[in-house]
């Protein structure tokens, strides 16, 4: 149940944050982009998602201080569940600037990584996805 309410209120939340630029679906054709991406992946996000992508151990779990730990971002979570444009806010905002209350490890990335920046980031995430659930998140994400 709990789980329910966190997710409604994620997307009432991110229904109100106006997003002017709509450049969703997020392919990974370009190679430029992705490697684009990697960079920016490896100096913001691989500390806590790990450089290849698989999260933190025992991820479902919770750290000492009762917070979710970091997820997979390979295919293996449930990221590829999420359309791009609520991708795209998490990353920008973190699920902390966009759910009042929630506590969480993971600050959004707003004053470093520009939106070209983590449309990149999430073209190298889409890399490593099987192709069912890159085209299922391609679908959700038009
Ligand atoms: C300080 C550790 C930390 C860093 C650095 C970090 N994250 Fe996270 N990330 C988390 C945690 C913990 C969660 C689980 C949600 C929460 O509690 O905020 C998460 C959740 C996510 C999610 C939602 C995944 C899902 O399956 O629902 C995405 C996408 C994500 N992170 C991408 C990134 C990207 C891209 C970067 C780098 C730009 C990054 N994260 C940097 C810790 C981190």
């Amino acid at each position: 149940m709990k789980k329910i309410i966190l997710i409604l209120t994620l997307f009432i939340s991110l229904s109100n944050i106006s997003y002017s630029d709509n450049h969703y679906p997020i392919t990974r054709d370009s190679e430029l982009m992705i490697a684009r991406g990697k960079f920016a992946y490896q100096n913001n996000c691989a500390s806590c998602h790990q450089v290849n992508l698989f999260g933190a151990e025992n991820w479902k779990g919770v750290d000492k201080d009762g917070h979710r730990k970091a997820p997979p971002l390979n295919g293996t979570g449930h990221t590829w569940h999420h359309d791009d444009e609520t991708l795209h806010k998490i990353i920008k905002y973190g699920l902390v600037g966009i759910i009042s209350d929630y506590e969480g490890k993971m600050d959004g990335f707003k004053d470093n990584l520009n939106d070209k920046d983590i449309d990149s980031v999430l073209a190298y995430i889409k890399s490593f996805w099987p192709d069912d659930y890159y085209q299922h998140q391609i679908n959700l994400s038009k």
